[in-house]
């Protein structure tokens, strides 16, 4: 196989922050000495109390846990606002874009400082402390960072929910977390559309006892329904909250924010990320492998509902002292031109996207992306899901005109930041490739088994020690923490990810290995779905599995097995995705609904997946051996169906 190398150039080399010499010494260092080298590193950014024990992990039952300077003090908030208003008060913190293209909004740090403490001081009047927890269903509207910040800055954890989830998933979070507090808008926009999110929150509340009060953000000023005595407007209380509020200062080890994310099994888990470390993860990751410099203009896509967007559109960036772009729309509103115009428009100096938008607009040609100049960009990133060579090429020549090296970064909710990326001055890229770990990273493949495979290999891929963004804990669920993370590999993180290891120590991520799958970047749990599926009263069971998908990367393909005398029929078939999108959100939109008879059990009823996921792609001939089946001839009947569907 002839492979492409695209080697760092020149100038890219000598106006970074290292390159290959460098990372190689500061990899080397970081791995060696972790105590020297997090001491040092973890000064980027400030203590309120500095730390004195920098490291104390163990992966192994025994000794189990997962701390970082754990007697320092900091405030999160600090660090990415008032250590900024002396240098860079007057800066832009924040470029707003709407969906519509006639509204944006810059707001610089000091502004933003100021917007910061009046939301701490309305959640203080709320009743929200140290240790509350503060669910945000926001759209993507400053008031979103405004909010995740004053959380940090009173010491409450905010647990934000992606405003495309369904009441019934936001209502699963708010009662998970405790939640009192709710912080929305009356709707948000998506393509020229509207999103009910305060009728969301209407709807879910019915569940959610606990919370005492809601506060919404006006932004469409479309009708909605406010319930006295706990829905209260931001701007009804804004002039009454004073523009100064202290940091609180906050213990290294104290939870900064939860985050929802899907597994393998069973609900959405918590993950719980901490103060201290998360920070300086998110900083130092931003810093190198974006190559940040002070002036710059980072455009990071994903919706801060995401880990994406709580470490690279805001903690990330504002740690940094950057200027951070926040769009609310979506790529193809009002053309397929959107990116490239907002890319002008803020002369966009990096940009941090998904494969799956990548594959979205390249379907459309070249011309909406060569209209425009783009002659800002300079780095460009991807993450979320592995990128074809193909779309690594397209974003590569015709988005950066060959002059922008592509961070292809691979990280994860649990992981807190980026662990494996190529850095700009430092790494020969290879397409498809998210090639080397970052500091004081440690990857491994090991085979099913657990052995450890060496050199040139593919298997599953484990972290043999911990970093400082590393997830803490399932909030609420220790031992599902460690049940989940820490067992299938005694003594070492698995990421849950299949991986290959070619002969120059590069990475390649080929995806989950899990029942997880990667919908447009996306995490979904088949399991999740299957609840939903299962939940509707014609439905007996379900089954899903990923399929693959041009745009998508992974497409939801459902198994369904109707109650007896149902028969299953396009109106059906219509009615159960409405079903799941109603359960979950429209995301969790099954592609493909196949009625089966019956699904591929073993003796001892477990569904075979993977006979399932090989007739999803269309791959009879190698579906493997089917007589250990309860009843093989299933599987004849969901292949001879399959073959009808084409
Ligand atoms: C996948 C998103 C290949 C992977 C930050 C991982 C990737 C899951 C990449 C985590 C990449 C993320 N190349 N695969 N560059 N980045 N993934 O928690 O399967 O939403 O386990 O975090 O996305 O998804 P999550």
């Amino acid at each position: 196989m002839s492979e492409i190398v695209v080697p760092v150039s020149s100038s890219v080399r000598s106006a970074a922050h290292v390159d290959a010499e460098g990372y190689q010494r500061l990899y080397e260092e970081s791995i060696r000495d972790p105590e020297g080298f997090w001491r040092r590193e973890a000064r980027r950014i400030d203590w309120i109390e500095p730390f004195s024990i920098v490291k104390k992990t163990s992966f192994h039952e025994a000794d189990f846990g997962v701390s970082w300077f754990e007697d320092g003090q900091l405030n999160v908030s600090a660090n990415c606002l008032d250590r900024h208003l002396e240098a860079r008060g007057d800066q832009v913190a924040i470029l707003w874009e709407g969906d519509d293209p006639t509204e944006s909004e810059a707001i610089t740090y000091r502004d933003l400082h100021g917007r910061v403490c009046r939301a701490a001081n309305m959640l203080k009047s709320m009743g929200v402390h140290r240790g509350s927890r503060v669910v945000l269903y926001l759209p993507m509207i400053p008031a979103a960072a405004v909010f995740m910040l004053a959380c940090t800055r009173i010491g409450a954890i905010h647990c934000v929910v992606f405003g495309g989830f369904s009441p019934d998933s936001l209502a699963g979070r708010i009662q998970d977390s405790n939640a009192t507090v709710v912080v929305t808008a009356d709707e948000g926009r998506r393509s020229g559309r509207k999103v009910p999110l305060k009728a969301n929150v209407d709807e879910a509340l019915l569940r959610c006892p606990g919370v005492e009060k809601v506060l919404v953000v006006r932004h469409t000023g479309g009708a909605i329904a406010m319930q006295g005595g706990r829905d209260v407007w931001y701007h009804d209380l804004e002039a009454s909250v004073a523009s100064d509020c202290a940091p609180e200062p906050m213990g290294a080890e104290d939870p900064l924010f939860i985050l929802y994310t899907s597994g393998s099994t069973g609900k959405p888990k918590g993950v719980l990320h901490t103060t201290g470390g998360y920070l300086v993860w998110s900083a130092i990751t931003f810093h190198y492998v974006f190559d940040y410099k002070p002036g710059e203009v980072f455009w990071c896509t994903a919706d801060v509902g995401w880990v994406t967007g709580h470490s690279y559109l805001v903690y990330g960036p504002l740690a940094n002292g950057a200027t951070t772009v926040m769009f609310e729309g979506v790529p193809n509103y009002p053309d397929f031109g959107r990116f490239w115009n907002v890319v002008d428009k803020y002369k966009v100096n990096i940009l941090y996207t998904a494969p799956t938008a990548i594959r979205a607009l390249m379907r459309e040609g070249d011309d909406w992306v060569k209209q425009y100049s783009r002659a800002s960009l300079r780095l460009l990133g991807s993450v979320g899901e592995p990128i074809n060579p193909e779309a690594w090429q397209w974003y590569y020549k015709v988005v950066g005109g060959e002059r922008c090296p592509i961070v292809d970064t691979w990280w994860q909710t649990e992981t807190g930041g980026i662990l494996i990326s190529p850095l700009p001055g430092a790494t020969d890229l290879k397409p498809g490739s998210a090639t080397r770990p970052f500091f004081g990273i440690q990857p491994q493949i090991v085979d099913a088994n657990g052995a450890v495979l060496d050199g040139a290999t593919e298997g599953n891929l484990v972290l043999i020690d911990s970093w400082p963004g590393q997830m803490r804990t399932v909030w609420g669920d220790h031992e599902r923490f460690f049940q989940t993370y820490f067992t299938t590999y005694p003594g070492k993180y698995f990421t849950g990810d299949g991986c290959r290891r070619d002969a120059d120590g590069y990475y390649w991520i080929t995806g989950r290995v899990d029942d997880v799958i990667n919908v447009s970047g996306h995490r979904m749990g088949t399991a999740e779905i299957e609840s939903a599926l299962v939940s509707h009263v014609k439905v007996a069971e379900a089954a899903v599995v990923g399929m693959p998908h041009d745009i998508k990367g992974q497409g939801i393909y459902a198994y369904v097995t109707l109650n007896a005398g149902e028969t299953g029929d396009e109106g059906l078939r219509k009615e159960l995705v409405q079903w799941v999108r109603h359960e979950i959100g429209p995301i969790a939109s099954p592609d493909v609904i196949q009625f089966a008879p019956g699904l591929p059990k073993t003796r001892s009823g477990k569904i075979m997946r993977r006979i399932l996921r090989k007739i999803a792609e269309g791959d009879i001939g190698s579906l493997g051996d089917t007589s250990t089946l309860a009843d093989p001839t299933v599987v004849d009947s969901l292949v001879a169906e399959r073959a009808v569907r084409g």
